[in-house]
């Protein structure tokens, strides 16, 4: 995997999660959002028949992953985060790329995610990647109560 932009790390790889990752995704996964998911959560995802869990490798350490859930020609993804130390260097950008490349393989045309109102580096994020606004839920979150924004993008 090539990094997209000046601020790339000297090299990083996207792979499959395997299962010895799952307890640094939800380490990770708690330091990022407040919905984080467990070890068993991500193990369940990555044995799972309907879903993908990609790992980011910078260095030797995981550095972030993203997770997609899918049925017919249909993608959601659940979580997506990179760890802190590494974020703006191009890893969310080559996870979404490694992730449209499966999505197509599998054939899927639309993906679907939900994201807080309030997340803004998340939504300029997706809307890097093609990623539109199609409507919003109402308090769909708790702590803190803030409404879901779903966003959606054709593949
Ligand atoms: C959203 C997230 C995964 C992005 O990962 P990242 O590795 O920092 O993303 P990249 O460096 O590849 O940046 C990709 C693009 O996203 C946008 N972006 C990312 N962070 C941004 C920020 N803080 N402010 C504005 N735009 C931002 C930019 O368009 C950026 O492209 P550019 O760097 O060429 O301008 C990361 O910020 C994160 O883990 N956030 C916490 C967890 C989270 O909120 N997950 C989503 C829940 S719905």
């Amino acid at each position: 995997m090539t990094p997209q932009n000046n601020r790339a790390p000297a090299s990083f790889i996207i792979r499959f999660a395997l299962p010895e990752d799952a307890s640094a995704l939800s380490e990770i996964s708690v330091a990022s959002m407040n919905s984080a998911w467990s070890a068993q959560d991500f193990l369940d995802a990555i044995n799972g028949t309907q879903s993908i869990v990609l790992s980011a490798i910078v260095e030797d350490e995981i550095a972030g992953y993203m997770v997609m859930y899918h049925a017919a020609d249909e993608g959601e993804i659940p979580s997506v985060a990179v760890k802190d130390t590494h974020r703006r260097s191009g890893v969310g950008h080559a996870l979404m790329n490694e992730l449209f490349t499966h999505a197509k393989e599998l054939g899927l045309t639309r993906i679907f995610l939900e994201v807080r109102r309030s997340n803004t580096p998340a939504i300029a994020y997706y809307e890097s990647h093609g990623f539109l606004c199609a409507g919003e839920r109402k308090r769909f979150y708790s702590d803190p109560v803030e409404d879901a924004l779903i966003y959606t993008t054709i593949i």
